[in-house]
């Protein structure tokens, strides 16, 4: 559908924008605290989010947390919409009210084993909201993307470390998985169409850390599913001890291999691709990944939190949790090559920022 559209004269006036959807989530968060930080008064931050998977703040404030917080710090607005990816009429009034230049498109569900129980509650997030993003971004002449894909469109490892060219979509074991496979085919298939869309797709391996400051960081809803959240738990004594899931794969002491990536490299990660926008070899679709190269396996990630935080993280083996591969790493080299973008942060920062913030976070941000 066509959205009305501001006349040329009023346009002239606006600040340019970027919008930022699900930016007051885990990655998103310290994406649009990283831009704030880094850019310049000449481009605004609109953010986009249902808070579905966001602490919501207080009464009588607007913002969620995260927003609130990022403001302070930074001493920057950020426009704020309440709303859904999904709903048409709400997205067109998000793009008449900015002059939006381009989109990074984080906002959707996330949880794998929740994707297996409501796989239709995660097509329609993930995917059919991609497809009204996209609708409403072209009818508005925006065409510039920067999407939230993710390593688990590899499926299994065929070889390693995993590059670009590496097959997708085979062997992928649950709808969250599939659904960013999907939203990739997609974004190519529009590429296609037109040749004024310039899509960059993030792969991003294993986030972890948080903002340096320790004020934001990861804040999962219930038990976490992944490896370092649960860590830092632990640590902080909301959970009892760690469950190894599995300590017979072929590597190093036998538990999985992930390479984890700062969630601050990931925001220069974006922003280096933002910035490719202005080079006209960046027209069509572009998968990238974002990892460091180097995989850490469970009980080395353990040492190291246990080393970082002076607590100790007690674990005991449990069974191999289905769905996942005993080895996973990036070939990060294209990144180097096309962003100028390198993860810069060691595993001793990741575990350090991450207790940073949940030492002084113990309940994420409703502490
Ligand atoms: P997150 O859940 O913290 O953030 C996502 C945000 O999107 C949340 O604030 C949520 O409220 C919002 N959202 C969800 N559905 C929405 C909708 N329909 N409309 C508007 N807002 C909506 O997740 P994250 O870890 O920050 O992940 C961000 C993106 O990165 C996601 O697309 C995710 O699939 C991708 N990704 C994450 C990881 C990871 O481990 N964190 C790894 C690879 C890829
Ligand atoms: C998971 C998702 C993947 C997603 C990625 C994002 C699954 C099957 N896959 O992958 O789709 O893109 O997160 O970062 O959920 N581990 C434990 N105990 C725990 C938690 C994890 O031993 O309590 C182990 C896992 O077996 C794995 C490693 O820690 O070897 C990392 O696990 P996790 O953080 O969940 O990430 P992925 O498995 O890579």
């Amino acid at each position: 559908m066509g959205g009305d559209t501001l006349n040329e004269d009023k346009r002239i006036d606006m600040t340019r924008a970027i919008l930022v959807t699900g930016g007051a989530g885990y990655v998103g968060s310290h994406t649009v605290a990283y831009l704030l930080e880094n850019m310049g008064n000449d481009l605004e931050i609109v953010v986009v989010d249902n808070l579905i998977n966001s602490y919501r703040s207080k009464p009588g404030q607007k913002k969620p947390e995260s927003l609130r917080i990022i403001e302070d710090m930074t001493g920057k607005t950020i426009h704020f919409y309440n709303c859904d990816i999904r709903d048409v009429q709400a997205m067109h009034r998000v793009f008449q009210n900015h002059l939006i230049e381009c989109v990074i498109h984080f906002a959707a569900l996330k949880a794998v084993g929740e994707s297996v129980t409501k796989p239709l509650e995660y097509y329609q997030a993930n995917v059919s909201g991609t497809c009204t993003l996209f609708e409403v971004m072209r009818d508005h002449g925006v065409h510039k993307l920067v999407y939230s894909s993710s390593c688990t469109v590899y499926g299994e490892p065929q070889r390693l470390p995993l590059d670009e060219t590496h097959p997708t979509g085979a062997g992928l074991t649950n709808p969250y998985g599939r659904s960013k496979y999907f939203c990739e085919e997609i974004m190519k298939d529009l590429c296609a169409s037109d040749k004024k869309w310039s899509v960059i797709s993030l792969r991003y391996f294993n986030p972890v850390g948080a903002h340096p400051s320790g004020r934001i960081g990861e804040d999962p809803r219930g038990t976490p599913n992944n490896l370092m959240p649960y860590i830092a738990q632990v640590a902080v004594g909301r959970l009892e001890e760690l469950q190894v899931f599995g300590s017979d794969y072929p590597t190093v002491d036998g538990t999985g291999v992930r390479d984890y990536v700062h969630v601050q490299d990931l925001a220069e990660g974006h922003a280096g691709a933002l910035a490719c926008f202005n080079k006209t070899e960046f027209t069509g679709f572009h998968a990238i990944n974002l990892g460091t190269g180097t995989g850490y396996s469970v009980l080395q990630m353990v040492a190291a939190f246990e080393a970082a935080s002076g607590k100790r993280v007690p674990w005991r083996v449990a069974a191999r949790r289905a769905g996942d591969v005993a080895v996973n790493y990036a070939d990060a080299s294209l990144a180097a090559r096309t962003l100028g973008w390198r993860a810069r942060r060691t595993l001793a920062d990741m575990c350090a920022d991450t207790w940073r913030w949940q030492s002084t976070h113990p309940h994420g941000y409703a502490t």
